[in-house]
């Protein structure tokens, strides 16, 4: 494996020697900025170490990486250190004065020969190919409860034994992970997408950076979102749809929390590689399954539903859409709430057998002063049962379409 470091004067020699000592060889201690990122690409380096504070890492580099198809490794000095690293999504780091066989550790073990700690709890990893089924949650602008579905979902089909990965798609307004009360320091699926830029996420890696949710009802993973949300310009159309194939050979369904839009406005500029902030959401449209489309109940939720909807069968090709109105109640729309809401549909969409889910304060809460699932907060609510018919239908047309 060929080595370059970006390291204080001593600490470069020290890691130096060692690599050597390991058989390795070291073609760059770059010592200044502007040298490393003009001498980087056209190293022949395969992993860079360098330290993981401000000073020194930062997304420039970590781009610049990406693109070069080199891997790094961050030497943290303290606390500050570890931070940077994780807000920007590296996981791999270490403390400055790890040992060589330590550092050699955190790299991919297909690349370089070393072995990962990986959880061997899932099925699916360890297998070959699971070919599991997408399913991308999406719904306008206004909460109408995307992000309330999307884990419903994920946790009911967990529970009935599938393996299932979470993803927080959402540049917007990210929120799984302080939903399922994770931590969002280390955003998975940007971390996921570094990894998806230089072909190297594969099973293993996924188990590495995800997150588990545990539950006796059911574990599941999440790769979690952007707590900043100016880093999207990471989550590009193509890292996001590697991300999405890695996933589905990794579990058996792949549950996608989007964003609420999907507007390509940004097409008209002439630059094709001017990021787009709703890429992931269109990605994730583009590679689904099926797409479950969620509005809300109420007369301004509806009429934002039947538009978008309009829109969203236009532009995407997924193979079902299911409908779900969510936050169904009387005091919002009148008696017989769920007639009202069918007719509507009907009447103005052509869409007929919507999944309907009541509006109930109380269990929402439940779950989310927990971080718990409302699977595990509010196990016998209605809104948690019509969650469980969705999952269980939606899941189980997946499962016989592949199988005929
Ligand atoms: N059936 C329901 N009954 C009562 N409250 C609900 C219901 N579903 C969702 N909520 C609440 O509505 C709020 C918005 O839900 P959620 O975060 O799932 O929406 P979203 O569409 O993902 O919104 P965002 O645009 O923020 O991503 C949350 O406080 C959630 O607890
Ligand atoms: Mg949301």
């Amino acid at each position: 494996m060929r080595v370059s470091t970006y390291l204080e004067s001593d600490l470069a020699s020290k890691i130096s020697r060692e690599a050597e000592r390991h058989g390795h060889q070291v073609v760059r201690k770059f010592r200044k900025r502007k040298e490393l990122l003009s001498g980087l690409p056209a190293s022949a380096t395969d992993v860079l170490i360098t330290g993981a504070g401000p000073d020194r890492l930062d997304f420039e580099l970590l781009s610049l990486s990406d693109r070069s198809g080199i891997s790094i490794v961050g030497l943290s000095a303290g606390p500050i250190d570890r931070r940077n690293a994780m807000n920007l999504g590296l996981n791999e780091v270490i403390d400055a004065v790890a040992s060589w066989p330590e550092i050699q550790a955190l790299l991919a073990p297909g690349e370089f020969g070393a072995v990962k700690d990986v959880h061997s709890d899932s099925s699916a990893a360890g297998g070959g190919p699971a070919q599991g089924r997408v399913i991308a949650v999406w719904g306008p602008a206004g909460a109408p409860g995307r992000t309330t579905v999307a884990i419903s979902v994920a946790a009911e089909l967990a529970a009935a034994g599938s393996t299932v990965a979470l993803i927080d798609a959402d540049t917007h307004s990210g929120s799984v992970a302080p939903c399922l009360g994770l931590l969002d320091e280390a955003p998975g699926l940007a971390a996921a997408c570094r990894l998806a830029a230089t072909d190297s996420l594969n099973a293993q890696e996924l188990e590495r950076i995800s997150e588990t949710y545990s539950s006796a009802n059911g574990s599941f993973r999440v790769l979690t979102g952007l707590g900043r949300p100016r880093r999207w310009p990471e989550l590009s159309a193509e890292r996001v749809g590697k991300v999405i194939d890695a996933c589905s050979a990794w579990v058996d369904f792949t549950i996608i929390d989007t964003g609420f839009s999907f507007e390509q406005d940004e097409e008209i500029s002439s630059d094709l590689m001017v990021p787009r902030r709703n890429a992931a959401t269109i990605s994730s449209l583009e590679s689904a399954d099926a797409i479950i489309e969620v509005g809300a109940g109420d007369p301004v939720g509806l009429s934002r539903f039947l538009r978008a909807h309009v829109d969203l069968i236009e532009a995407f090709n997924a193979g079902s859409i299911v409908t779900v109105i969510n936050k169904v109640r009387a005091s919002a729309i009148g008696a017989n709430p769920g007639g009202q809401v069918e007719r509507t549909l009907q009447r103005f969409g052509g869409i007929s057998r919507p999944h309907l889910i009541p509006f109930d304060h109380s269990a929402l809460d439940a779950a989310l002063i927990s971080g718990r699932t409302l699977l595990d907060a509010a196990p016998r609510s209605q809104v948690r049962g019509s969650m469980s018919r969705l999952a269980a239908e939606l899941g189980q047309s997946m499962l016989s379409r592949r199988a005929g």
